[in-house]
């Protein structure tokens, strides 16, 4: 059981405090000018966001599932056809593929990254197959080049998941610019949040981009005509209008972030528990500060004991829900997010997350695990 919460996993008030004023503003903007759904602030957010991410476009939706949705269907991806993702990542992004109708057919992780494992990726491949769709879990990019040179060579699109991985980069470049598409989430606990629901899609390519405009808003050319078999997947006017302003702070908060993450790593060092990498390729977010550790279990519940808030992210990979088991992949299918399910630990990560909060935690980590360099000076 959780004693008084001293450490919280998030705070979403300490955000909405340190921008109050703009967010306010904003928010007496969209009443002022009754652009409930859609509406100007909302197409400012998607010039903004596609400068952000690289892209010539960006299509503004109500939630990232929406997003992934949208992309596939404009890929043309339906009945008959297969798309090749994890199974160590949320629910949504396997979801999607069955929501267009097509089959998702897992590949594991590279256990370093926890992200798909390129070389995994051919031996999947069928004549059925029409996109590989990385995941960017816990805000790290995927090594996304041998997965763009694999779909190249077989005609493949590439649709990033990057719900978790704003302002990532890959080899200097931002994520969300080197697929085909890009499927972004802001749900209020992402690095930029809503304040409800809330998604993306970026893209370069105006055909994939006309086509998602159309498919959220009813397959509509133009009022009341319809060419499309569309979706209500439109983005809300306060949510264009708050995801403006806190775009504005998104590098400070990824930074901030960084810094939380270079403490909790350094106070970590000698702990036996496996602290998140940050791979050569890329630059990681964090999203996520997780962690491994071989009883992830009793970790938690020590934590928990001690009034500090952690997550799993996730305790069961897509394969091994229930849900999903006519996906046809049983126990044993994919060790490594397997493995990943059973050992990873979220530590509280938020930008406001005061430094004296991060010692705390360390420390209640180090007594709950033990320090690798006495085991090992013990033995
Ligand atoms: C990896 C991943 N994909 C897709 C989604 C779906 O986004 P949303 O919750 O906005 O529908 C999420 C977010 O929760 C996610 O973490």
């Amino acid at each position: 059981m959780m004693a008084n919460v001293k450490v919280p996993y998030l705070d979403l008030k300490a955000q909405y405090q340190s921008i109050k004023p703009e967010i306010d503003a904003a928010i007496a903007r969209v009443l002022d000018s009754c652009q409930f759904v859609l509406g100007s602030e909302v197409a400012a957010f998607e010039q903004d966001f596609a400068a952000y991410s690289g892209t010539t476009q960006c299509i503004a939706l109500n939630s990232g599932t929406s997003a992934l949705h949208l992309a596939l269907l404009a890929a043309k991806i339906g009945p008959g056809d297969e798309v090749i993702t994890v199974p160590f990542t949320f629910v949504a992004s396997v979801a999607a593929v069955l929501y267009a109708g097509a089959k998702p057919v897992l590949v594991d992780i590279d256990p370093s990254s926890f992200t798909i494992d390129p070389a995994a990726i051919e031996a999947a491949i069928t004549s059925r197959t029409k996109a590989i769709m990385p995941v960017h879990l816990y805000g790290q990019a995927a090594n996304l080049d041998p997965i763009v040179e694999i779909a190249r060579r077989h005609g493949l699109v590439v649709i990033e998941d990057a719900a978790q991985a704003h302002g990532a980069k890959y080899k200097g470049r931002p994520v969300g610019s080197i697929g085909d598409m890009a499927c972004f989430s802001f749900y209020p606990g992402k690095n930029l949040g809503a304040y409800g629901e809330g998604g993306a899609v970026t893209t370069s390519n105006p055909e994939y981009a006309r086509a998602i405009r159309m498919l959220r808003d009813w397959g509509q050319d133009r009022k009341y005509h319809h060419v499309l078999r569309g979706y209500n997947y439109r983005m809300e006017g306060f949510q264009g209008a708050i995801l403006r302003v806190k775009l504005k702070h998104l590098d400070k908060w990824t930074e901030a972030r960084r810094a939380i993450v270079r403490q909790y790593s350094d106070l970590l060092v000698d702990c036996d528990i496996e602290t998140p990498k940050e791979m050569a390729w890329g630059r990681h977010v964090y999203h996520v500060y997780t962690l491994r550790a071989d009883d992830r279990d009793g970790l938690q519940a020590t934590l928990a004991a001690e009034g500090i808030q952690t997550g799993i992210h996730y305790p069961v990979p897509v394969h091994l829900q229930p849900a999903y088991a006519d996906l046809g992949y049983g126990p044993g299918a994919f060790p490594h997010a397997e493995k990943a399910a059973k050992q990873v630990l979220s530590l509280p990560l938020y930008p406001e997350l005061p430094s004296q909060a991060v010692a705390q935690v360390a420390e209640a980590v180090k007594r709950a695990v033990g320090d690798k360099t006495q085991i090992v000076g013990s033995r």
